[in-house]
């Protein structure tokens, strides 16, 4: 399938898989790639700049295609190393930035220097013109449905995708909610030129991540995400769990109140415990309504393939059909 989005990062399906904090290592980035579509590893994850350019060099080791790195901007009072991030980036002649969290435009100039794609994500659609006016190459429109950080608006992708469609110029993915064939050609018709995925890459062969993990997902309903840190303004769509419950409980006790610091517990260091040691009531760890329509743990490649098996069957027989009985 040919798209905007296959053509701007040279890339065989038009999937993206987003960066994810201690998933998105090599293994799954290079696994994503070699299927076709963009995997994506994530800088944060890596404790230092240097750790970032070793997992840079091992996901060329694992693949020859294009495959990008996770720029996630967080509201700290200690920021991390981003130059020397950046640096890294560079450095290992990587050719695709994903930045989420906050406005890149301090760091697109060097980006753009070096001959990389920035691919912004955000929430809604004067972010998204935002990251457009700042010379973004692409924009990942997040509804409210996605895992992580669905902003404060809380627009769903069928309101926020029609609406994006209708004020860019620049290419851009549905991110949020996307699962399989039938999200990427609804993506499709609402003005997407791809999807991307985050919870159902986790669930999957090549994901780092202890199986507990995974199989929580599969167990996982459509019912059973939360949204927490809401008081703050940080919102987090998150699995369910017993760590989560106290979490939310504090968030009612406390009400206005709330500060960082009063579930501190609950949300930090919270993701190598869930996804290393399969902890899983550590606390918050993002996952998306998408939970409901992940029923199983394919390999990343059948997966792919499933997807855009799935996706032209859709146009081919059922709409075409449909269209043909007209
Ligand atoms: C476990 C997990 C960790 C995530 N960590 C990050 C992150 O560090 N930075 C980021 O920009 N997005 C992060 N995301 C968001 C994904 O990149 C993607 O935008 C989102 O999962 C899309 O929604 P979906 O889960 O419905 O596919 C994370 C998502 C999950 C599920």
């Amino acid at each position: 399938m040919k798209t905007q989005i296959t053509e701007l990062f040279g890339i065989e399906h038009p999937i993206i898989q987003g960066g994810m904090h201690y998933v998105g290592f090599a293994e799954l980035a290079a696994a994503v790639s070699n299927a076709g579509g963009l995997g994506i590893l994530t800088a944060l994850t890596q404790p230092d700049p240097q750790s970032l350019a070793r997992e840079i060099r091992r996901c060329r080791e694992l693949t020859d295609k294009p495959f990008g790195v996770n720029l996630t901007f967080l509201p700290a009072r200690n920021p991390p190393d981003y130059p020397g991030y950046v640096r890294a980036i560079i450095e290992g002649g990587v050719r695709i930035v994903e930045t989420a969290g906050n406005n890149p435009q301090k760091w697109l100039p060097m980006l753009h220097e070096a001959g990389i794609k920035v691919i912004h994500k955000c929430t809604s659609v004067r972010h998204a013109l935002k990251a457009e006016s700042i010379g973004c190459d692409a924009v990942s429109v997040d509804g409210f449905e996605c895992g992580g950080h669905p902003g404060e608006d809380d627009v769903p992708n069928f309101i926020l995708l029609p609406r994006a469609a209708d004020e860019l110029r620049v290419p851009f993915v549905a991110s949020g909610g996307m699962a399989d064939g039938r999200s990427l050609v609804a993506a499709l018709a609402m003005g997407a030129s791809g999807i991307n995925m985050g919870t159902r890459f986790v669930a999957t062969q090549e994901a780092p991540v202890h199986q507990k993990v995974k199989q929580a997902i599969v167990a996982a309903t459509e019912l059973d995400t939360r949204l927490v840190m809401r008081p703050l303004r940080n919102t987090e769509r998150v699995l369910n769990n017993a760590g989560v419950e106290r979490l939310l409980e504090k968030e009612r006790r406390l009400g206005p109140d709330i500060a960082f610091s009063d579930i501190a517990e609950e949300v930090g260091g919270v993701y190598p415990r869930v996804m290393k040691d399969g902890d899983l009531d550590a606390g918050a760890w993002s996952c998306g309504l998408v939970a409901g329509l992940i029923h199983d743990i394919p390999g990343v490649g059948e997966l792919v393939e499933r997807i855009m098996r799935q996706a032209e069957e859709i146009v081919a027989q059922r709409l075409q059909g449909m269209l043909a009985r007209a």
